[in-house]
């Protein structure tokens, strides 16, 4: 694929992406997660502390701008909004795949952001049919250097190729690929999904060779293959991806089957997303054992209406969150990893 297509296709998907017909129809299942309102909390909620870290450096609360944008004039002005409100707020910055830059380096500066975010963690990303080409563990290093990355994403979206004409559907020998990165990588490798999720049975595969971060990237958000049918606008290509529109693990249920299983709980470094929409959700998620919380969608439109708009919706989330510990009694968002519930979902 040219550098030119791959710009193409990235507009068609931010282009898409926002519209409400591409959203999943199904719940990430967070509605059935209820905590306990503690009406005695003797809490100050201004001295709730949401702080925590990540990647060796202090957030304002576990937050991170979810990958999408990099390789066209439009990504780099929405990736350089995105790291100055995730600068200003203290939150991480996950970025968009760069397998342009790999392939034609006219087009890094979308993705050379340190200046704009020096103190917060930047994640530089690609695809893991990518990382499987020749020259791909090159090129993954290459990304890291570039972003100056304190951790490299790479994205599994077997679901997205294969409703695609041109997609990569080669699907062998990623897995080694991945192995090989994990030894290689100076910084931390982290796993991905792009909205279907990761399931057990895929992370206990990944813990296997060595991966120890995986963002869930659940169904429930933004559906990848209702993106991808729209993208391709023909009778055939609906009739193909619309069963899929809603396919996946939810983020409730990876996160639930991940707490269920003593070696996913004790040793991953789960990162939850898939349908995040508030400051409650991001709370819910840390409660069912999340360590770090990511949405794309929520911040494509706020960023679209401006930078104020951006930084306001990361602040009304953060407000969320720090209401979410002072109704639960948490002082902090340790104890609020552990504040009761209601209801065990099922
Ligand atoms: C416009 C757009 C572009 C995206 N591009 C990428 C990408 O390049 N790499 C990646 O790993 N995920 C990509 N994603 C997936 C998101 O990172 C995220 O996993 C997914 O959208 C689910 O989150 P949401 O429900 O909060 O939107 C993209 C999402 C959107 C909306």
């Amino acid at each position: 694929m040219t550098s030119h297509q791959i710009s193409d296709r990235k507009r068609e998907h931010l282009a898409i992406a926002g519209s409400p017909e591409v959203q999943m129809t199904m719940s990430n299942g967070l509605e059935a997660i209820r905590f306990e309102p503690v009406a005695l909390p003797e809490l100050d909620l201004d001295q709730i502390d949401t702080s925590v870290t990540f990647l060796g450096k202090t957030l304002t609360l576990p937050l991170m701008i979810a990958s999408m944008s990099g390789g066209t004039a439009e990504s780099q002005k929405l990736n350089e909004q995105l790291a100055v409100a995730a600068q200003a707020s203290g939150i991480a910055l996950a970025l968009g795949s760069m397998r342009i830059a790999l392939e034609n380096p006219t087009q890094r500066a979308a993705f050379e952001l340190r200046s704009f975010a020096p103190g917060i963690p930047i994640l530089a990303n690609m695809g893991g049919a990518q990382l499987r080409e020749p020259g791909g563990l090159k090129g993954a290093l290459k990304c890291i250097e570039i972003a100056d990355a304190d951790a490299l994403i790479v994205h599994l979206n077997p679901l997205q190729e294969a409703l695609q004409p041109d997609g990569d559907t080669r699907w062998t020998g990623i897995k080694p690929a991945i192995a090989q990165l994990v030894r290689e990588s100076h910084v931390p490798v982290i796993i991905k999904e792009v909205g279907h999720g990761i399931g057990p049975t895929t992370a206990r595969a990944l813990l296997e060779i060595g991966v120890s971060y995986i963002d869930v990237a659940g169904a429930g958000g933004t559906s990848w293959a209702a993106i991808e049918t729209q993208r391709l606008g023909s009778p055939e290509a609906m009739k193909l991806g619309t069963p899929f529109h809603n396919f996946g693990i939810t983020l409730a249920e990876a996160l639930v089957a991940f707490d269920a299983d003593p070696q996913l709980r004790d040793t991953l470094f789960v990162i939850a997303s898939g349908g995040i929409r508030s400051g409650l959700d991001v709370a819910k998620a840390l409660r069912m054992g999340a360590h770090m919380v990511s949405a794309a969608v929520p911040f494509l439109h706020a960023a679209r209406l401006g930078d104020a708009a951006l930084t306001d919706l990361i602040a009304q989330w953060h407000r969320q969150l720090k209401i979410s510990c002072f109704v639960t009694g948490s002082p902090d968002i340790q104890a609020l990893k552990v504040a009761p519930l209601l209801k065990a979902p099922r």
